[in-house]
């Protein structure tokens, strides 16, 4: 069985991250989607739980997706769920270096590859931070996230206010 991992902070989902998780699940048995549980991260606008629940919501329609949450070492994770791969999205040459320093260390700790897809052009700009900065002052974002997040972006930025 091949089961690939998607890991990633997920503060919030956006179509991005949808897209590639929905193209990663084409070709692996399973995809575990992996939220990071880093209680030391200052400036999570979600919880770890409300993380995982908007992404149970917008991959319900996906029958082999499972949400988790780990913390540590992703790749003491991935061994301990079976995974024989980490996929991640490339969305320009910037994101490269680090990705690839990543991908290296992953590899030389556990064995695990990763495999790199690239994110579609018309999500290439977006990113977890921009969006949450974007709604933070009110511009539009429905175009970025799935529906179920605009709503909840909007509910925790009233609760600022
Ligand atoms: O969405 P993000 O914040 O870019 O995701 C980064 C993430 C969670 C994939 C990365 O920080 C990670 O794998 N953290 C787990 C700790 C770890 O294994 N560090 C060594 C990486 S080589």
């Amino acid at each position: 069985m091949a089961i690939a991992l998607c890991p990633g902070s997920f503060d919030p989902v956006t179509n991005g991250h949808l897209d590639i998780i929905e193209r990663t699940a084409r070709h692996f048995d399973e995809v575990i989607v992996a939220v990071i549980y880093n209680p030391k991260k200052t400036g999570s606008l979600f919880t770890l739980e409300e993380r995982q629940e908007m992404l149970r919501e917008v991959t319900a329609h996906l029958p082999n997706i499972r949400v988790e949450s780990f913390k540590g070492l992703l790749v003491d994770f991935a061994k301990e769920q079976g995974a024989n791969a980490i996929v991640k999205g490339l969305r320009a040459i910037s994101d490269f270096d680090y990705e690839l320093q990543m991908a290296q260390m992953n590899q030389r700790l556990s064995g695990i590859d990763t495999f790199f897809i690239s994110t579609s052009p018309q999500h290439s700009f977006l990113s977890s931070s921009l969006v949450r900065e974007v709604a933070r002052f009110g511009g539009d974002v429905s175009s970025m996230v799935p529906k179920t997040v605009v709503e909840r972006l909007v509910q925790s930025f009233n609760k600022e206010a």
